[in-house]
């Protein structure tokens, strides 16, 4: 998606070198085997109003890191600055304030909520928990929703099984939007549906961030849905950021041999956009740890011998630009 020419929209959260590592492979008596780095000093802004697609292989940080700058998951250093303030260091009655204004939609809404849980009832929960409004008004506002999002004011008596995958995305988004949030987390929100299906909750998302005026976080690992959502995008791999740029630049022409890697893997039908098919190696060290420099060097069919010493940082290409990329590869 294109922005008109100006200005680009203030920002409205920042996370500045965010941390966080996972032990791993210990147990109750034993000490942890080794340490993943789910986070290595990633730094991005959202901006107001703006959909950010975050995008990268299963495992590269992209949950903890929507979860971190909501603190559902609590980073282990950075900064994230909302109206100019760190939300690290806030009490947990200011955190309460700031998720009213955040949701999340998860893969499947669903399969963390009761069964015995009416449409209505989960709709009304994040009202409840915020405690806004009557009983009355909660259920007009989620019959309201629901219509929303194509489906049914009566749909409210029924409880979740009765609904299709499609359905209950739907109803996760209405969820979602009940208190009227300003920010949403879609966490592979559409990665459980079949493609006719991804379409349809893409562009139900598209519409529901226009008519709310959204900012949104779409973390997902399928580059091919960020073109048509996104404003700008952000790539991840092993716990770092290795380019960003607004969404149609980087998909007509990325700089990061795996974003590179990424695309030229999504079949085209527009034959102006074939590139050429660039493979990461299978064999290489795909969490990063290995490495001392760059973190995909051991896949990176372009790295050269200066990749594996010593780490690239994230850097603008052009004075004027809003692309950048961490690879000394790219002139
Ligand atoms: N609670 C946890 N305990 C231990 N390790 C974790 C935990 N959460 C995440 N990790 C590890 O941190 C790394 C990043 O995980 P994360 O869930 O953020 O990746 P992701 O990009 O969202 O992957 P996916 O596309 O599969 O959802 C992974 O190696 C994962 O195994
Ligand atoms: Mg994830």
């Amino acid at each position: 998606m294109t922005r008109s020419p100006g200005a680009p929209a203030p920002e409205w959260i920042r996370a500045l070198d965010l941390s966080k590592s996972y032990p791993v492979g210990g147990g109750l008596f034993r000490k942890p085997r080794k340490v993943v780095r789910a986070l290595r000093n990633v730094s991005l802004a959202l901006r107001k109003g703006e959909t950010t697609g975050l995008v990268g292989e299963s495992g590269s940080g992209k949950s903890t890191f929507g979860r971190s700058i909501l603190r559902l998951t609590e980073p282990d250093s950075g900064q994230v600055f909302f109206e100019g303030e760190n939300i690290l260091a806030f009490s947990p009655r200011e955190m309460k304030r700031l998720r009213r204004r955040c949701q999340v939609i998860f893969q499947d809404p669903f399969a963390s909520l009761s069964p015995r849980m009416t449409v209505r009832d989960i709709l009304c929960e994040p009202l409840d928990i915020h405690n806004i409004g009557g009983r009355e008004e909660r259920t007009d506002r989620a019959a309201e929703l629901l219509e929303t999002v194509g489906l049914r004011g009566e749909h409210l008596r029924r409880y979740p099984h009765e609904f299709s995958g499609g359905q209950r995305q739907r109803i996760g988004i209405a969820r979602a939007l009940m208190p009227n949030p300003e920010f949403l987390l879609a966490d592979e929100a559409v990665s459980a549906l079949d493609v006719s299906l991804q379409a349809q909750i893409v562009n139900l998302l598209a519409e529901m961030r226009r008519r709310f005026s959204l900012t949104m976080l779409f973390i997902t690992h399928d580059l091919s849905l960020v073109e048509y959502l996104c404003d700008r995008v952000a790539v991840m791999y092993a716990g770092t950021i290795v380019e960003t740029a607004p969404a149609d630049e980087l998909c007509r022409s990325p700089l990061h041999p795996y974003t590179q890697a990424l695309l030229s893997a999504i079949p085209r039908i527009d034959p102006r956009r074939k590139t050429a098919r660039l493979i990461m190696k299978e064999e290489g060290d795909s969490t990063g740890e290995a490495a001392e420099g760059c973190v995909i060097a051991g896949r990176c069919p372009c790295a050269r011998k200066e990749c594996f010493a010593e780490s690239p940082s994230l850097r603008r290409v052009g004075d004027a630009s809003e692309h950048m990329v961490a690879c000394r590869c790219v002139s």
